[in-house]
């Protein structure tokens, strides 16, 4: 049923199918039947928070945060919203997303489009759910001070929310990946550890996929020494590989099955720079059970995924999990934690 309703939403363009599901998602979350209890064998203990699953949903979904709980219905052991702005902001003119089926695959080049931190705060505070939340966080365009943005972003919504990332490898925000590079990178994580009280929240790091070692080295050492929780491996590509579909040359970030190979590559390169000083999620590809074990092999704790969701629909998340299951059958596992960084 969920997926006939996804096949209808394929036939439509990329984007109106998008903003169906989500009003979709928002009018029947309530109604929507609740995921099976998960296995306990799928439970991984990270950053202090307890996931039922190592399965999420990758930021970029749902932007303001208006559908978490519907989500998490659907089996994700969390969900992380946004990119949230301070400012509300329109994004890129329209066409601005394309599905890439042949590739399995999807460009997008959205830019930001959000309801800004009240919008999100707003939608957060109204919750009915338990799940857990993640919300990611962004600079405006146009800002004058990206920094503080980022500030301005983690002091509304950082109470709201179980974790907090800060992004700054979105390709569709022209200068945001410079934010990457050492002394602004240092700066900025700086003032968010600052900005911390009591209640700690845990902080996370969502980075590029097209970073040369150099760089990789950089970011594995400000990581380590700002204090921060987490690093999330990757958001979408700039890179172009050999691609089938019509839309393949459209600008913007790549994202699905010929992201799998180079993030999760980047994924075990960082797990080898940074042996366990912080919680790693892979992201990038994921469209199987076998693709999520292998970024779980490659260091990640947790998983995440968006694109195949968009392809596939949402049956799609038992599958993973179950198939994550016969993995560790397979392997004679009694836990996924037992294969975290095995490969
Ligand atoms: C349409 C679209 C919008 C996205 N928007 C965001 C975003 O706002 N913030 C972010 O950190 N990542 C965003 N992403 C990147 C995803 O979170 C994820 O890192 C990337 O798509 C790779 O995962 P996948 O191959 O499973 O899609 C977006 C991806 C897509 C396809």
């Amino acid at each position: 049923m969920m997926d006939f309703g996804a096949g209808l939403l394929r036939g439509l363009p990329a984007e109106t199918a998008h903003d169906a599901g989500l009003r979709l998602a928002r009018a029947m979350g309530p109604f929507l039947p609740k995921a099976a209890p998960d296995d306990p064998r799928l439970a991984v203990t990270a950053f202090g928070l307890t996931f039922p699953n190592p399965l999420g949903l990758a930021a970029g979904f749902d932007k303001n945060a208006s559908v978490p709980d519907a989500m998490a219905r659907f089996g994700f052991g969390f969900v992380e919203c946004g990119t949230v702005t301070p400012r509300p902001q329109a994004g890129n003119p329209r066409p601005r997303l394309f599905r890439l089926p042949q590739d399995g695959a999807v460009i997008n080049r959205m830019g930001f489009n959000n309801g800004g931190m009240e919008r999100a705060a707003a939608n957060l505070g109204r919750r009915s759910g338990s799940g857990l939340v993640g919300i990611n966080i962004g600079a405006n365009k146009d800002s004058a001070d990206r920094i503080s943005d980022y500030e301005k972003a983690f002091s509304r919504l950082a109470p709201l929310a179980d974790y907090v990332t800060v992004n700054v490898s979105s390709p569709n925000t022209p200068g945001l990946r410079g934010l990457q590079n050492r002394d602004e990178l240092t700066g900025l994580l700086g003032k968010l550890v600052a900005l911390r009280g009591a209640r700690k929240i845990p902080l996370l790091l969502k980075i590029a996929p097209d970073l040369d070692e150099h760089a990789q080295d950089e970011i594995a050492d400000v990581v380590r020494q700002s204090g921060i929780e987490g690093l999330i491996v990757s958001n979408t590509t700039i890179a172009r590989p050999a691609l089938k579909s019509p839309h393949a040359a459209e600008t913007g970030g790549l994202s699905g099955r010929p992201l799998f190979e180079p993030s999760t590559r980047m994924l075990a390169a960082m797990h080898a720079r940074l042996n366990g000083a912080v919680t790693l999620i892979g992201v990038g590809g994921i469209a199987s059970g076998a693709d999520a074990y292998a970024k779980i092999r490659a260091g990640a704790s947790l998983v995440q995924l968006y694109s195949a969701l968009a392809l596939q629909g949402p049956s799609l998340v038992a599958r993973i999990k179950s198939e994550l299951l016969a993995c560790l059958a397979r392997d004679g596992l009694a836990r996924l934690t037992d294969a975290i960084g095995k490969g």
